[in-house]
């Protein structure tokens, strides 16, 4: 059989906190060809810890690599038109590796991982001149969030990190630099790099002079020879080296050209490139950002500054405002996994249509404290409004109303610090498939909510970014290319009574969940 004639071709790893993608577009049309996605074991081996395996993720990435190409051949389409590929990832999760053995030294601290609360308090006995140091370099909070204090944890209670840093054989990454060095040829000649938007959720980096910040390091006490080079989110890092397999080897010497953090990555993706256009990406988390243009701009109301996307060496950079939410599908996946209320997390849409209210019950996800607007580590989950009528479903229900609570109080936040309120949210990610969800946020909202078909835009972004990078060049960023994407869109169908009387009970309820710990 021929194979099919297509435009040239650009792949994205898509590796996120609960899973791996490997995503083929077209680079005339953005339309999605092939992908495949694996899912991601999560361990906590003790009571607010979170970790996952480097080595589980790497075999991933092959993994979804591999059976993406095989589906592009059962489709007649020819592998050794892609081009070049991108990648997005979770951020701020900790990998420190051995550059000899190319093994990590420790599993991977991600990103939801609570014991560094500790460090924090101490660290932030000692900031250095106003409470403004890290964040006006940083446009961070001190919080267990970021990479900063896993580093700092990882080089205070493992001794294999320790005496790698001391013999000069420690490398740190978040998840896109510990990828891109394995596919790169790692111990043969790996690339340690990362790209302006992983390095600005580090709190190591300045994210006005788009360096790493020499004081920060000092006051986290870490190495500054450890950290990755800093390069922009769209330029050939290196090409592709691997003799994992025989379908994912058939990417040899593709150049690896675009890097974005998951959320910068759907920013790009939504094509959100003018000041003010904002997406809010449902995954494990939920995280709004709006673009704020070339200007820095610091929130009143607990969101985070942050590097939203540089798309060549030469290009200017862009920021982003950012409303953080931990627990967004990360509790579906916890009704599943420890509660066994669903067996696959679709399951949560008919459970929750069949009831088609809580019933007065309020879930606040706060497994990992509350992030933005409260950062408040205090915080645990709790349900409540149960009376005897309540069963699995309302509950299940409640769990979608969490995510859609949290959006509102992120973006309440957004409107506040930029003054002008979003007339409607576009949204992407995994949950958003979930037709029930879609409307309770529109509802909840009281704006329309409007969603690409296509909702893979973490991918997408990763791919623009690859492809359109100097040297590549098969993909043209201008927005009139991408116009034909279909949208699908929901409006409040309830009164706006009703949905600020289910705000301010939800509110209630997030005041219960604070002070748990102390
Ligand atoms: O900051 C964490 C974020 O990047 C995780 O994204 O898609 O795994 O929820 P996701």
């Amino acid at each position: 059989t021929k194979k099919a004639v297509l435009g040239p071709l650009v792949g994205a790893v898509d590796q996120g906190t609960s899973s791996t993608r490997f995503l083929v577009f077209n680079s005339k049309t953005a339309e999605l060809l092939s992908h495949h996605q694996v899912e991601i074991k999560q361990e906590f081996p003790r009571e607010g810890w979170v970790e996952q395996d480097p080595k589980e993720i790497l075999m991933s990435v092959y993994e979804c690599i591999e059976k993406t190409c095989e589906k592009l051949e059962q489709l007649n389409i020819d592998i050794s038109n892609i081009k070049a590929i991108g990648v997005s990832n979770q951020r701020e999760t900790t990998v420190v590796w051995d550059k000899i053995t190319g093994e990590p030294l420790y599993n991977a601290v991600v990103w939801l991982d609570l014991r560094t609360q500790s460090t924090v308090e101490n660290l932030s006995k000692r900031i250095p001149g106003n409470n403004n140091f890290v964040k006006s370099k940083t446009g961070l909070p001190l919080s267990t969030y970021f990479s900063a204090v896993k580093v700092r944890w990882l080089l205070d209670n493992v001794r294999n990190v320790q005496k790698a840093v001391e013999e000069d054989r420690a490398l740190f990454g978040t998840i896109d630099s510990w990828l891109i060095w394995c596919l790169t040829g790692g111990t043969n000649g790996g690339v340690h790099c990362t790209d302006v938007t992983n390095a600005s959720r580090t709190m190591l980096f300045n994210i006005h002079s788009l360096e790493w910040d020499k004081e920060l390091c000092e006051f986290f006490e870490i190495p500054m020879k450890i950290l990755p080079n800093v390069r922009s989110s769209s330029e050939i890092y290196g090409l592709m080296k691997i003799s994992h397999s025989l379908k994912a080897g058939a990417l040899e010497g593709v150049p690896i050209s675009g890097c974005l953090g998951d959320q910068s990555a759907a920013l790009v993706g939504q094509m959100c490139f003018r000041d003010g256009q904002a997406k809010n990406t449902y995954g494990t988390g939920c995280f709004l950002l709006c673009n704020t243009g070339r200007k820095c701009v610091f929130s009143e109301h607990g969101l985070l500054t942050t590097v939203a996307y540089k798309l060549g060496r030469d290009k200017p950079v862009y920021y982003a405002l950012e409303g953080s939410v931990a627990i967004a599908g990360a509790v579906i996946r916890w009704l599943r996994d420890n509660l066994g209320i669903i067996n696959s997390s679709d399951e949560i849409e008919k459970l929750a249509k069949e009831v088609g209210t809580s019933y007065g019950c309020y879930f606040v996800p706060a497994f990992s404290g509350l992030y933005a607007p409260y950062w408040e580590p205090s915080a645990r989950g709790i349900i409540c409004g149960l009376t005897q009528f309540t069963n699995k479903c309302h509950i299940a229900f409640a769990a979608l109303e969490a995510v859609c609570f949290q959006t509102r109080e992120i973006l309440d936040a957004m409107n506040r610090d930029c003054g002008i309120p979003l007339s409607h949210l576009q949204v992407d990610g995994g949950m958003t498939n979930n037709k029930i969800l879609m409307q309770l946020q529109a509802d909840i909202l009281y704006i329309p909510v409007v969603k690409p078909s296509m909702p893979e835009t973490t991918a997408l972004g990763a791919a623009m970014a690859a492809g359109a990078a100097e040297g590549v060049g098969v993909w043209s960023l201008e927005p009139e290319d991408l116009s034909a994407v279909t949208m699908e869109r929901f409006e409040p169908q309830i009164n706006a009574e009703e949905s600020e009387i289910r705000y301010s009970t939800w509110k209630k309820a997030v005041m219960k969940s604070m002070g748990w710990v102390t």
